[in-house]
């Protein structure tokens, strides 16, 4: 029985636990509280990740990695790892079987595959400090790592650009930010900041970051006789994955599979392909066996970048009611020439604010560091600390509640685009959670609040991230006996999606939720760069299967045809509608049939097929995004500078919820996420020698149960007409504007206001 099988056989134990409002459809699906149905398998350990499959002959990988930043690797010395028990080979730049250099990712065009960086998988020139530069293959993980600890290697060294602060002044405008204009101009910002009543001005400071996902990446490789690869891969794109892959083997496409059904966390980490895969399948080849490469954690912080460092100014100018005259968000961060990410830190400005002088703009530094990455709502998390704090700084002199500043300059037409909100409840969202919160009872003052030593404050901020969806393609098989299964190459880290993608199929196809399965996380499902990324997943998925239910309704219809002992005889699609296990007439309530009695009738055992999604035009024509407002209460100490957040409530305005129990542990996710995003998270960077110190969670520190309170979670819960169910993605938008909830919460409390994160004790005192 396969792991996706396994799955959807324990959906049925989990049926609601709550009746939630018939906002949709008739069989109640959507918008129901069901528990994981990848939940009981995890909890007993059943769940399969990459590292446990078990595959015969199996053998180990450990890479030797570059201790320079830039150079060459003049010798790649195994002479003592070779002598080591267990030894099988050593694969290096001078005996790798051929692998092409991957395209970069670039989400304006995902069809090839990208891998995050371009350059070759193994080469001798060396490009940053972790970089592999061999890797050594052994019969168990010991020796593997033992044989490369003995590799030798000789560089010739070069002085590297690693130091941000030294180079910043050198800052290029790029290209393109994500496929949009680097700079943006409306009016002139310069004038409207001239003339303001009130204006702030500031620069805020973000550091590095790695990622840290509980699961490190990991790798299976297995050739066949054929020279087909086949990858196990803790991925966030099982298809991108094999299409990239392909690329670097000159395979086609149908010569690679991807699997990859559970993903310890990816954050965008694991979706462009990094070197260690490409890695472990060349050494496969080398080795002649299946080989497994599980990176340690500090290979982690090596081989997979992280989100890159910024500087960002915003200055805001108002008149005394509190009117903007003039908004700028501008800024520089570092990629790598061997990259393009910029770091889209300036979107959220784009389209949160009215404003009749906006200047938006966005520069890069080329460093010889690995190359950066997205990482959980890369840009907006960071642009949104920088915004959302001078929000609260502008608010403090103009002396205006900082809620009543946002509605003040709450735009109707997206300020930047032109274009129509599709749904924006912001505004909603914000008084929803000033209620619950109690907003209006905080005395406004800085430092007015006390309990003994720990001064306390609230702040508020706006969460923004934009609705991306992708074409995709599904696969639908509708059986007599009155079961389906839905198959897409989705990708399953925890957050929900074969749940949510079963209460849609089964909503859509009439039939019980525990006669739908839905099969993912291979790629020899039907070929779409669905990838759980971007927050894009759910609805690329929606709209496929969308796609494909419909063909199969009418296919059905097409073999009921004329036969006039059918009662869906002569019926045509617009006439029906799926409910109780089959089609039923819309205007004849009775007359209708089960998916069972009409397949028996055609004499077929199922009807299969798969169908693709239109190109997303509504996120064309609309301005789309999912909104939030935090409220955060810190309790800051007076003796020491410690910050402990004591009380959190996210409010969210992001379309129809398709499942509240999935949806709110995203969103408390992504604000835990913030929370170590203000407070402790920082990827500490030699700037001499371009080496990351704090290669382990002992020193890099991500927030701990102790360190989150309970997080409440409201939601609007308003359908947005444009998009598939109703739903904009969740994924990525709870960390957005944490950061500067904290930070604000944080002057509130102390009178301490901090632009550079994290805030640390020291920052406070
Ligand atoms: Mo997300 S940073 O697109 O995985």
């Amino acid at each position: 029985m396969s792991d996706s099988q396994k799955i959807t056989e324990t959906v049925a134990k989990f049926m609601p636990d709550k009746e939630s409002d018939p906002l949709i459809h008739k069989h109640g699906y959507i918008g129901k509280p069901f528990s994981r149905v990848d939940g009981q398998l995890k909890v007993k350990g059943e769940a399969r990740f990459t590292a446990e499959f078990k595959i015969d002959n199996l053998v180990y990988a450990a890479l030797v990695c570059s201790t320079i930043a830039k150079g060459r690797a003049v010798k790649i010395d195994a002479s003592e790892a070779e002598k080591v028990p267990g030894f099988i080979a050593v694969i290096t730049h001078e005996n790798a079987p051929k692998m092409k250099a991957p395209p970069l990712q670039d989400i304006t065009d995902i069809s090839k595959g990208f891998a995050a960086s371009n350059l070759p998988v193994l080469d001798n020139k060396v490009n940053w400090d972790g970089q592999p530069l061999a890797v050594v293959v052994a019969e168990t993980l010991d020796q593997a790592e033992y044989a490369a600890s003995l590799v030798r290697v000789e560089y010739e060294v070069e002085t590297p650009s690693v130091s941000f602060d030294d180079l910043k002044a050198e800052a290029v405008v790029p290209s393109d930010i994500l496929g949009e204009p680097p700079e943006v101009k409306i009016g002139d910002a310069d004038k409207g900041l001239a003339e303001a009543e009130v204006t702030v001005d500031n620069i805020y400071r973000t550091p590095r970051y790695n990622h840290n996902a509980i699961e490190p990446h990991a790798t299976i490789a297995a050739w066949d006789d054929d020279g087909n690869l086949t990858i196990f891969d803790s991925t966030q794109t099982v298809n991108l994955y094999k299409h990239t892959l392909a690329g670097i083997f000159s395979l086609k496409p149908e010569e690679v599979r991807v699997i990859g059904p559970f993903v310890g966390g990816g954050f965008g980490g694991k979706g462009g392909l990094w070197t260690n895969t490409p890695l472990c399948a060349a050494a496969a080849k080398v080795a002649k066996r299946p080989v497994k490469l599980v990176l340690s954690r500090e290979g982690v912080f090596r081989v997979v970048g992280g989100r890159t460092v910024s500087e960002q100014r915003v200055a805001l100018g108002a008149n005394k009611d509190g009117k903007f005259t003039a908004l700028i968000h501008s800024g520089t961060t570092a990629t790598t020439t061997h990259a393009k990410n910029p770091e889209q830190f300036t979107f959220p400005a784009r389209h949160l604010y009215a404003s009749d002088n906006i200047f938006i703009g966005q520069k890069v530094v080329n460093l010889d560091t690995v190359a950066n990455t997205w990482m959980r709502a890369p840009g907006e998390s960071i642009g949104t600390f920088a915004l959302e704090s001078a929000i609260d700084e502008l608010a403090y002199k103009l002396n205006i509640d900082p809620i009543e500043l946002r509605r003040i300059n709450e735009p109707e037409k997206d300020p930047t685009r032109g274009t129509e909100f599709s749904s924006r409840n912001l505004i909603e969202a914000y008084k929803r959670g000033a209620e619950k919160f109690g907003w209006s009872g905080r005395n406004p003052e800085p430092s007015s609040q006390r309990d003994g030593k720990w001064l306390i404050g609230q702040g508020v901020a706006t969460a923004y991230y934009p609705v991306y969806r992708f074409p995709a393609t599904a696969r639908v098989r509708i059986s007599a006996d009155g079961t389906a299964i839905v198959q897409a190459a989705a990708n399953e880290m925890g957050m929900g999606t074969a749940t949510v993608q079963i209460q849609h199929a089964a909503e859509r196809l009439g039939l019980p939720i525990d006669k739908v399965s839905f099969h993912y996380g291979d790629s020899d499902l039907p070929d779409a760069p669905i990838m759980a990324g971007g927050s894009s997943q759910t609805g690329t998925i929606v709209a496929a299967v969308q796609a494909a239910v419909e063909k199969a309704h009418r296919e059905l219809l097409a073999l009921a045809g004329d036969d006039y002992d059918s009662p869906l005889a002569s019926t045509k699609y617009e006439q029906i509608e799926a409910r109780d296990s089959g089609l039923f007439r819309t205007d004849e309530a009775n007359k209708g049939e089960t998916y069972s009695s009409m397949l028996q009738r055609a004499g077929q055992d199922f009807v299969e097929v798969e169908a693709s999604s239109e190109m997303p035009l509504e996120v064309m024509n609309y301005s789309m995004a999912s909104y939030g407002a935090h409220f955060c209460e810190v309790r800051v100490s007076e003796e020491s500078g410690e910050v402990r957040v004591s009380r959190w409530l996210g409010s969210f305005d992001c379309g129809r919820i398709l499942n509240p129990k999935t949806a709110a542990s995203q969103f408390r996710g992504g604000i835990i996420m913030g929370i170590g995003m203000a407070l402790t998270e920082e990827t500490l960077f030699d700037e001499r020698k371009g080496r990351i110190m704090n290669r382990s969670l002992a020193e890099y520190h991500v927030p701990v149960n102790l360190d989150v309170p309970h997080i409440e979670i409201i939601y609007n819960d308003i359908p947005d007409e444009q998009a598939p169910l109703g739903a904009h993605g969740i994924g990525e938008i709870g960390i957005t504007g944490a950061a500067a909830a904290v930070a604000n919460a944080i002057f509130h409390a102390s009178g301490k206001r901090v632009r550079d994160l994290p805030i640390t004790l020291d920052k406070l005192l």
